[in-house]
């Protein structure tokens, strides 16, 4: 099974040899061989090749079973024009995947509590939201430009969404509701934004065929607000590119730090892209610093959703678990009591629970 590796920038390295730790432990315990090729993308790919997303890193990923994502980014790629920046490698890996479902769950863990932000009588006996975001359409990848001068120097990025589009999303949200708590939550912006307005109507369209789930809709704003007010109302949430980067962030730090959440991103045909939803840190990159949770848990994404190793799966969220019973904390969620430790000794914390 062709397992690609694309670490890319800052941290996306150090968390990318935990991530391969993990899937090296679990292709021991349950006899599998994964095989590994390492790819360029973003400003390491710039570096190299000149381009964030070389065609031979598209190449190689459209002929895996599964993708493992560092972070891409960094300051001194930023004044690169829009196209050749390292987040254009990124958004065009997605596209070229057509991966445009981007699961995004927030799980708080118990042990974390205290980590977030929210006092404790709003998060009662814990969070578990799944995000889910349209990923290859919207804002991103509309037509976008720059002209004129001075004063009349004007730019725009346009929100488009089709039909297809949109009813492709919805299914994948309702299927989702279904295999939990049946709530989906549909966020989107039509008191003002034509292309909310067609999103919420054939979000309402598709409903039809799931009759058993719960739907609700919500302005985005009015949703940023309810997930701190009471983040226990949400079971699935489904959204728009731009609404789903920005409300995923939100949600990720109800459970205490960005560093705790993984990402799988999905579509029709079978390869899927894992990656943790935080950035790249450039501040911390190399000094054994990050918090490697969020992708190896991202390899337990990658287990139950490409590679049908349900087993497996469960066994890394399990020792994640044991893990922090532990008490063992990187530094994003350490607190008093607790015993800090690397990203390398956590990998490895992790990996011996999961052979335990
Ligand atoms: C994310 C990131 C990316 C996005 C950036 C790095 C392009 O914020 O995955 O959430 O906006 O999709
Ligand atoms: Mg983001």
């Amino acid at each position: 099974m062709k397992i690609v590796l694309l670490p890319g920038d800052g941290i996306g390295p150090d968390i990318t040899v935990q991530a391969k730790k993990i899937l090296d432990i679990v292709g021991d315990k349950y006899d599998r061989k994964f095989q590994y090729e390492y790819g360029l993308l973003g400003g390491v790919a710039i570096d190299k090749t000149g381009h964030p997303l070389p065609d031979e890193t598209v190449e190689m990923c459209k002929d895996s079973k599964a993708i493992f994502l560092g972070a891409v980014g960094g300051d001194k790629w930023d004044t690169l024009p829009g196209h050749l920046r390292p987040e254009a490698g990124l958004l065009g890996i997605r596209k070229a995947l057509g991966v445009y479902a981007n699961l995004r769950p927030a799980i708080l863990f118990p042990q974390l509590k205290s980590a977030s932000t929210l006092k404790e009588e709003v998060l009662g006996d814990g969070l578990n939201i799944m995000i889910l975001r349209e990923l290859t359409g919207g804002i991103y990848f509309g037509d976008k430009g720059r002209e004129g001068q001075g004063m009349e120097e004007s730019a725009w990025d346009v929100e488009i969404y089709t039909r297809a589009e949109i009813e492709r999303i919805a299914h994948m949200g309702f299927k989702i509701a279904r295999s939990r708590g049946r709530k989906l939550t549909s966020i989107d912006k039509a008191n003002v934004l034509e292309s909310s307005r067609l999103w919420r109507t054939v979000v309402k369209e598709v409903a039809k065929e799931y009759k058993d789930v719960e739907l609700n809709h919500m302005y985005v704003d009015n949703a940023a607000m309810q997930l701190l007010r009471n983040p226990q109302q949400f079971d699935v949430i489904v959204t728009n590119n731009i609404f789903g980067d920005i409300l995923s962030d939100e949600a990720g730090m109800l459970t205490g730090s960005l560093g705790m959440l993984p990402s799988a991103s999905l579509g029709d045909d079978n390869i899927g892209l894992y990656e943790p939803i935080h950035g790249s840190a450039p501040d911390i990159a190399g000094k054994d610093m990050a918090n490697p949770l969020a992708s190896i848990m991202s390899v337990a994404m990658m287990l139950e959703y490409s590679l049908d190793m349900q087993k497996a799966a469960e066994d890394v969220y399990t020792a994640v678990g044991n893990v922090l019973d532990e008490g063992y904390r990187t530094v994003d969620i350490m607190e008093e009591g607790k015993t800090q430790v690397g990203t390398n000794q956590m990998g490895d914390l992790v990996a011996k629970a999961i052979v335990q």
